[in-house]
């Protein structure tokens, strides 16, 4: 009945880093174990992210570090997490993780969660009398869509599943109780033979994929769903926008109804995970030409030369781990307390002004998508 071999696997994992950094030091592997009565394995109160660290000339660089921490750091205050975690100490200790690993690439999962106090154990709903504690792990994963998924592009459908509505589940938070959601859009579309799906908004507009945000071209011009869509404010999504920016190609965020996937030039999926991948149909209809559009293409290529040192970025995305000190800002690279700040607040700014104008969330009906 289902295709099993496509059920049970699983994104390559080369190598896993046999070091984790808890609460300010290194642990062996086996060491970092949690209890099974912790409040994070009943309720999901955990909150995380997914960094991707790329091998370069200049050896490993971790890509937006400081905005991941920026983000884990906004996600822990959502949910009323209160810690001492700075982004500057997360920041440090993942540098620090990966210098020590030796890996020259990797995924870093960083993750504040719930624990139980042994000592005065507590099993209710009410999260405040347990304990947060910190790990960062890291892991070099292969491509999160599959090895040819980068060029060829992926087939995708829409999810039967909506995503989570802002006033549930936020989804600007990336807690790891919002992943149940995500596996529910997995689950049926790897079930269904596809490699991702696409889940709509409680309005039905496209919001998101299960771990990755989604832009469509047409006509030359740029569109993805703003925040009001439901969607994490992905860190890949704001470098797509800003090398939009950098190639000069017209870009608006905007609602999207469910049709203009299908009748778009060209889809791609964008997260730390899958990167930017080309999307070739939707619900087995196909996109554009059925292959990675011309577009996407500059979009990624940019995007890839940038992740491997070999082009400026337009900000200072890579921290450079065997550079102990922070990357001078004339290389365009290393620590920017400022930039970071600006992605978060950005992402906040216009979460907020989604939630008081409905302009913000204005549909891109079916002809708007085709015209200006
Ligand atoms: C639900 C969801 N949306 C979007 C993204 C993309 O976000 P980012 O580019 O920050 O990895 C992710 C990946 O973390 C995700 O899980």
């Amino acid at each position: 009945m289902f295709a099993d071999d496509a059920r049970k696997k699983d994104v390559k994992t080369p190598t896993i880093v046999s070091e984790i950094w808890h609460n300010g030091e290194f642990v062996k592997w086996d060491d970092a174990r949690v209890h099974v009565m912790s409040h994070v394995i009943h309720y999901g109160s955990s909150v995380f992210e997914g960094i991707r660290c790329y091998k370069t000339l200049r050896g490993p660089a971790v890509f937006r570090l400081r905005e991941h921490m920026q983000r884990l750091v906004n996600s822990a205050k959502i949910y009323r997490m209160e810690h001492e975690w700075t982004v500057e100490q997360l920041s440090k200790a993942t540098t620090e993780l990966v210098a020590r690993s030796g890996v020259q690439q990797c995924y870093i999962r960083p993750i504040i969660f719930r624990t139980l106090d042994e000592a005065h154990p507590a099993f209710g709903v009410n999260p405040f009398p347990n304990p947060l504690t910190c790990y960062i792990g890291a892991w070099d994963w292969g491509k999160y869509l599959g090895d040819e998924a980068i060029e060829r592009g992926v087939d995708v459908c829409v999810s039967s599943w909506n995503r989570l509505t802002p006033n549930s589940m936020p989804a600007m938070a990336k807690s790891g109780a919002n992943y149940m959601n995500s596996q529910l859009i997995k689950m049926e579309a790897i079930t269904n033979g596809y490699a991702e799906g696409i889940a709509l908004d409680d309005r039905g507009f496209v919001s998101e994929g299960s771990g990755e945000n989604i832009f469509l071209v047409h006509d030359g011009k740029v569109v993805t769903p703003p925040l009001s869509s439901s969607i994490l404010p992905g860190i890949t999504r704001d470098s797509v926008i800003q090398i939009c920016r950098e190639l000069e190609i017209p870009m608006v965020e905007s609602g999207i109804q469910r049709a203009a996937l299908y009748v778009a030039d060209e889809l791609f999926f964008t997260g730390t995970a899958a990167e930017v991948t080309p999307i070739r149909s939707v619900d087995r209809i196909e996109i554009g030409t059925g292959k990675r559009g011309p577009v996407t293409e500059r979009i990624q290529k940019m995007f890839f030369e940038i992740t491997s040192g070999e082009r400026p970025a337009p900000g200072p995305w890579l921290t450079f781990v065997d550079e102990h000190k922070p990357a001078t800002q004339e290389s365009g690279n290393g620590f920017d307390a400022a930039q970071a700040h600006k992605v978060a607040e950005a992402a906040v700014a216009e979460a907020a002004t989604a939630s008081v104008n409905d302009n913000a969330v204005e549909p891109l009906s079916f002809q708007s998508v085709m015209t200006e």
